[in-house]
């Protein structure tokens, strides 16, 4: 048997209906709120990631599926999206078209760590972007939305932790005073944040080492180094949240695990998901775009582990997307009873009703026990005295009950 790559997993039904039932949601939430879908390639240019995400940064240093293609370019599976769509409006020439761009997109991520609960190596996000706006209140709106998704999923009580790591012209000063403080603890780090340490002190912040962590309280904050207008964008951003009534939380060390962050950055944990309990992330990027050879574009966006999200959603959404899927199955009696059923499933379809024909012939009792077992409610049988009656019998699989209906009423009944 060959099984699947480790850290990755078949998503089968009935889960899919779950997932199916997120994306639509998400599908729907974002078309309210103005957002397009885009789809980006999963494979890019190695490069892309080394550029956007930071070579210092766990994801580039040692968590990408990197390889080179038979025609000696190296490529990496996408670990996240917004490099990818960033780059892809670059290409396209779009980020000078038009003003704001808004776009989402759902797809499979990948990076090679630790397989554990909530952790794969194959993840799936659904994330958006917004380009060519600067202002705190595009940030605010954009919380607005996902507050507005993760509400419809039937989640209460989250709340956003919210940080600034200010710009490239504050940062500095702010890194320095960090590696000046962090440097003394030096004994106590491992191999990872001696590294971070010398490349990025800021990715100390994000450490998983409980000796490291221990020291980080006393540590600066990138909150007391910024500049008058990351400041005043912050502040305004926290009265915008406060009036939408979006509950926050200031995480003075979030920094976020990827360099393209300026500004805003914030997560959204859930309980349930041990340790791994970012449900999502996101932040501003204002340097971005043109980083990659575009024009001066500021963005900004969210994504959300699905895999993350679907582990923790309420049971209420689970169940009434579980019981969406309830074809009604059309059994025939006989063979010579096919050709009514057929055409009885056409007429059942056309009038929106989902219908399950049975295509073994095995006979009315196991027919019933497949369609029971592939999740449909209700059947319909079909025979010789039912067609020349112009009826047919429904039965209640889960009440085991049943009635014998006229078919010019079924559709009726079935949808009552
Ligand atoms: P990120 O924090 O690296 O941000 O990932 C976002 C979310 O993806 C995480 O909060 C988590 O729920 C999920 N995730 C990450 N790694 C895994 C994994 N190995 N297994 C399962 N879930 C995982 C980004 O990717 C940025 N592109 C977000 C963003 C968009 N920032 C601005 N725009």
């Amino acid at each position: 048997m060959i099984g699947s790559v480790k850290g990755t997993r078949d998503l089968l039904p009935p889960e899919t209906r779950v997932w199916g039932r997120v994306e639509e949601t998400a599908r729907e939430v974002f078309a309210l709120h103005g957002f397009e879908e885009v789809r980006t390639p999963v494979l890019e240019p190695t490069e892309l990631f080394v550029r956007t995400v930071g070579e210092a940064t766990d994801i580039v240093h040692k968590e990408m599926y990197t390889f080179v293609d038979r025609g000696g370019r190296s490529v990496t599976l996408r670990p996240e999206n917004t490099a990818g769509v960033a780059r892809a409006l670059v290409e396209h020439g779009l980020v000078q078209a038009a003003g704001v761009r808004k776009l989402w997109y759902a797809g499979p991520q990948f990076r090679y760590e630790r397989p554990q609960k909530g952790r794969y190596r194959e993840f799936r996000q659904i994330g958006a972007e917004v380009l060519g706006a600067a202002d705190a209140a595009t940030d605010a709106e954009l919380l607005v939305m996902l507050f507005d998704f993760l509400g419809r999923l039937g989640f209460t009580g989250l709340a956003v932790s919210l940080n600034s790591v200010g710009t490239q012209e504050c940062r500095p000063a702010f890194v320095e005073a960090l590696r000046a403080y962090l440097e003394p603890f030096a004994g106590r780090m491992g191999d990872d944040d001696l590294r971070r340490l010398k490349d990025n002190p800021l990715r100390v912040l994000d450490t998983k080492d409980p000796a490291v962590k221990e020291v980080l309280p006393g540590a600066p904050q990138m909150v007391d180094h910024l500049d008058p207008a990351s400041r005043a964008h912050h502040e305004e951003l926290l009265a915008l949240l406060s009036d939408a009534a979006i509950p926050f939380r200031i995480e003075p060390r979030l920094v976020r695990g990827l360099d393209y962050y300026t500004r805003t950055v914030f997560e959204v944990t859930a309980g349930g998901l041990g340790a791994q309990d970012a449900l999502l992330g996101g932040g501003r990027y204002d340097r971005l775009v043109s980083d990659l050879g575009g024009p001066r574009t500021p963005g900004i966006g969210f994504a959300i582990g699905e895999d993350r999200l679907v582990d923790v959603l309420p049971q209420a959404f689970r169940e009434e997307a579980l019981a969406s899927f309830a074809p009604v199955a059309l059994v025939a009696i006989e063979p010579a009873d096919r050709p009514s059923a057929l055409a009885l499933a056409r007429t059942l379809r056309a009038a929106g009703i989902s219908v399950d024909l049975d295509p073994a012939g095995k006979g009315p009792g196991a027919a019933l026990k497949a369609a029971g077992k592939r999740g449909c409610r209700r059947a319909v049988l079909l025979g010789q005295r039912e067609r020349e009656a112009g009826t047919a019998v429904v039965k209640d699989l889960v009440e085991r009950t049943q009635a014998e209906v006229p078919q010019a009423e079924l559709t009726a009944y079935l949808k009552g």
